[in-house]
């Protein structure tokens, strides 16, 4: 492979949406950021330079990172913070990936802003397993505040309280045309009659899972999580956080007298997290709006034609979906919300004067002071983090429909340790592991049955993914080959879940071979 050089300046600039200018923060001024493009064997050097008045870092979302974990970027976890005016040269190779990932700050909310693609070409001479496509369009939704970036961390991370909601999901930054004063930030896509079109969704929106739906025309799903899959038609799709999908747009053979709307909205399973809004972007044939001799022709629109998405709420319709994708010692793990007990002289808003929580088997993590990472490395975990974590729900739980009695959650550092295994988790979120892909072997409403289900679990051709979305009230099983040393960090997807604790790390040990050891720290790895 070759190596490819790439230079973020993280730096503020104005931009205005939904009729207010605010300053937000950005990579080289743009929202979303640059598109990071490599072959599968390409070396990555990406220079990234600090402008701004925030500790930053970047993650490189989804890439294996196989013995880079010094590159892989969540803040405390595998580095320390890029301090205001310092730069780190993130240094790694992608190796046996292609498709599409994205790269998002990994520190405090700053992926509200600070996001971007990342298209894995295959290796030279490699064709897809799907016919060519006449071109490849990334589409990433997001979310667009009003509020300033300061704001929407104070409100993120303040104790307890309801997620703060955004006021526009976004497609490529634009809020489309359903939200007022925002007509003309407007994502669109213009087709040529009879060509296939490689769509690369992004989802990354902070806190939903998101439908995806183009009018009248039906996609064809070949990819998620830089992996490829059987493919299969749809005319709607779920993407949860963290996820990413390529689907073929076949548009159709004649030029169609429409416009047809893209849009996306949130699936939503709380009572609590519901927004209503619908971010979209139109499809357009080139050539339908032929500047036609008679004005009266002129000035007609043609018809938009809108999609139908599912309720907010159809649940069915997401474990089905979820359902589509092909290809011992067991941890048990819930994963879910807790309480807190609350600092001393402040009022929560939990049950008892408690702060709300997110936990994993009742641990709610605390980041650390310094990095994981390097307190592994160098064999300094003492007062960093502890490896009692509990491998079994800590409580007796049942989720066919009354929550588990004991929600009250610990805080900790506490890290697992591992060789080689395979994990069961339980609830509504989209669970995403650093480091790593993942095999969805089984999943199910209702408890997890550890006598009849494993029984049932698919090793013959289960979904590979790097994010899931754990069903509401139900449980996933997944399983992946320890292969990668480092720390590597899994948390929810939902922002305001990994604010609130629900995210933990492993620790993959060296293996003898000189093959399996993780290199020492680069030079210019910050420092805390
Ligand atoms: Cu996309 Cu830990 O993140």
């Amino acid at each position: 492979g070759s190596t490819r050089h790439y230079k973020f300046n993280i730096q503020m600039q104005n931009v205005t949406r939904l009729c207010q200018s605010k300053s937000i923060v950005t990579v080289n001024g743009k929202l979303p950021g640059p598109r990071i493009i490599a072959r599968e064997g390409d070396r990555l050097l990406i220079k990234v330079v600090n402008h701004v008045k925030y500790n930053i870092t970047i993650h490189w979302h989804g890439v294996r990172q196989l013995r880079s974990g010094w590159a892989d970027g969540p803040a405390y976890i595998t580095q320390c913070p890029i301090q205001p005016g310092k730069s780190f040269v993130y240094n790694f190779t992608v190796t046996g990936q292609r498709g599409t990932l994205f790269w998002h700050a990994h520190i405090s909310w700053l992926r509200v802003t600070v996001y971007g693609p990342i298209v894995i070409l295959p290796k030279k001479n490699v064709p897809y397993p799907f016919p060519q496509p006449f071109k490849e369009v990334p589409i990433v939704f997001g979310e667009w505040w009003k509020a300033d970036t300061e704001t929407i961390i104070n409100q993120a991370t303040q104790t307890g309280g309801a997620p703060n909601i955004s006021d526009a999901y976004t497609i490529n930054g634009l809020p489309g045309p359903l939200y007022n004063c925002s007509a003309k930030d407007t994502f669109k896509l213009k087709v040529k009659p009879g060509k296939t079109y490689l769509l690369r969704l992004i989802n990354a929106v902070l806190n939903d899972e998101m439908f995806f739906s183009i009018a009248n025309h039906s996609l064809t799903v070949v990819e998620t999580d830089a992996v490829y899959v059987k493919p299969f038609k749809t005319h709607i799709l779920l993407i949860t956080p963290g996820q990413t999908t390529n689907v073929l747009l076949r548009a159709k053979s004649k030029t169609p007298n429409a416009t047809f709307l893209i849009a996306a909205r949130p699936y939503a399973t709380g009572p609590a997290a519901f927004d209503n809004t619908t971010t979209s972007g139109v499809l357009e044939y080139e050539n339908n709006h032929k500047p036609s001799v008679s004005k009266s022709n002129k000035n007609k629109k043609l018809p938009l034609l809108k999609p139908s998405l599912p309720v907010f709420n159809d649940t069915t319709f997401a474990m089905k979906f979820s359902q589509k994708f092909k290809v011992d010692r067991h941890f048990f793990f819930t994963v879910g919300l807790g309480v807190l007990p609350c600092s001393k002289n402040q009022t929560c808003p939990g049950p008892n004067n408690t702060r709300v929580a997110a936990s994993v088997n009742n641990v709610s993590f605390v980041l650390p002071n310094t990095a994981l990472l390097q307190a592994h490395f160098f064999n300094q975990s003492k007062g960093v983090f502890t490896t009692d974590f509990p491998t079994n729900p800590p409580f007796k739980f049942n989720y066919t429909g009354t929550p588990p009695s004991n929600i009250a959650a610990t805080t900790g550092t506490k890290v697992l340790v591992l060789q080689d295994t395979s994990f069961i988790g339980a609830e509504s979120h989209p669970l995403h592991l650093h480091g790593f892909n993942f095999f969805v072997v089984g999943q199910g409403f209702g408890n997890f049955d550890s006598t009849k289900d494993p029984a049932k679990f698919n090793l013959v051709d289960p979904a590979e993914r790097n994010t899931v979305g754990v069903p509401s009230g139900g449980w996933v099983a997944i399983r992946f080959l320890a292969d990668n040393p480092g720390v590597w960090f899994m948390h929810c997807h939902l922002e305001v879940h990994t604010s609130w604790g629900l995210k933990m790390a492993w620790v993959v040990m060296d293996g003898k071979k000189p093959h399996q050891k993780l290199p020492p720290p680069p030079k210019d790895l910050p420092r805390c």
